[in-house]
């Protein structure tokens, strides 16, 4: 193994910079292997100046760092590319020529760390010939075959330390706190924040809820002489038989983005059961700063596990930990069923037995 490239896909989490350092120290210092920076993701290949060597030195201090030194881009699906052509926006599929400018650089693999849409890529451009290794990113833990992606540790911290601060504000004023919480259709982020934080009530997309519902769980806790409640709420999360709520549609190149469910049920809880409710949408807080030990330990074991399935030629496969191991599962199996909160799993059981309700009856 002589040269390898990665490339940061998707939208970024804490712990990118841990593994692209991880990547590079295994590479050089293990295999006496070069490796490529790819710039923004996949638009590496096909932009100007968007390949790079990277050496030990470009990856010195960057563990504690959030964001990722290689820079990102959720719209860089070479299969579906925004071009202007005469000033007219136009699609296109340039995914030859992102497989032509791979084979010119003679890689003997390319790492993508990335989510379900990233590594969705990867997997097509490995059944195209690319010798591919994926490496589970995403703060929604929504990746099948591993049993946690980096990212959602530092996301579920960030969430778990806002309930805690909404906690005292909402004692102080005997108030309803809602707090909105990314995932996309996934409700780990709301669930295991919800958990750690103490919420009075969690609503997740896995189980759609009942206004009503809510309502009378508050009610309870006033007449037992406690008069604030604090909702961990996921985006995607929505009532029995309604859809869920989008703040932007989508379009070929961007995926629709959840948001709003947090106004609708305060709308529904201070206009139609009377309690004073407030709403803080957490957003993107909970993709920055820097990564949890946690997270970079998983990230730093993710990036050097990455190298050594590269060399032994594990192509099309993803790192991932099961247990307390780090494995490798094959890509097609990864995202054939996307991951979801099991709603009969011991964590929905132990927050109903507590007294947390999930807004069902
Ligand atoms: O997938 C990660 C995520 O942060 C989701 O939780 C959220 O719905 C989405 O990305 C936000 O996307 P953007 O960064 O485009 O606003």
């Amino acid at each position: 193994m002589k040269n390898l490239a990665i490339l940061t896909g998707g939208g970024d989490a804490p712990g990118l910079n841990a593994v692209i350092r991880a990547v590079v120290k295994t590479a050089i210092q293990e295999y006496g292997c070069e490796v490529l920076g790819v710039k923004n993701g996949f638009d590496g290949f096909l932009d100007e100046g968007g390949i790079f060597p990277l050496d030990l030195d470009a990856v010195r201090g960057i563990l504690p760092r959030g964001g990722t030194i290689l820079g990102t881009a959720n719209r860089g699906n070479p299969f579906a590319r925004k071009v202007k052509r005469n000033g007219v926006e136009t699609i296109e599929d340039t995914s030859q020529q992102v497989i032509e400018n791979i084979q010119s650089l003679d890689l003997d693999a390319l790492i993508v760390v990335g989510g379900d849409g990233t590594l969705g890529i990867a997997r097509d451009l490995h059944r195209l010939g690319v010798p591919v290794i994926g490496v589970p990113k995403t703060i929604d833990n929504d990746i099948s075959g591993t049993d946690f992606t980096f990212g959602f540790d530092t996301a579920l911290n960030a969430a778990m330390d806002a309930i805690d601060r909404l906690h005292t504000t909402a004692e102080a004023h005997h108030r309803v706190m809602i707090l909105e919480l990314m995932g996309r259709n996934a409700g780990f982020i709301a669930l295991h924040a919800g958990l750690a934080g103490g919420a009075d009530v969690i609503l997740i997309p896995e189980i759609p809820f009942r206004f009503e519902a809510i309502a009378r769980k508050i009610r309870r806790r006033v007449a037992r002489g406690t008069y604030f409640s604090i909702l961990s709420v996921a985006e995607g999360a929505h009532p029995v038989g309604q859809n869920q709520i989008y703040a932007i549609e989508g379009d070929a190149i961007y995926v629709a983005r959840l948001g709003g469910i947090g106004n609708l049920v305060a709308k529904y809880l201070s206009e139609e059961a009377g309690f004073e409710t407030r709403v803080t949408v957490l957003g993107h807080l909970q993709r920055g700063g820097s990564p949890t030990a946690f997270d970079r330990s998983l990230a730093t074991r993710f990036g050097s596990a990455a190298v050594r399935l590269a060399s032994s030629g594990g192509f099309g496969r993803m790192v991932a930990l099961q247990g307390t191991r780090i494995i490798d599962v094959s890509l097609e199996e990864a995202l054939a069923v996307p991951r979801r909160v099991d709603i009969n799993g011991d964590e929905v059981l132990t927050a109903r037995a507590i007294g947390i309700s999930f807004g069902e009856n």
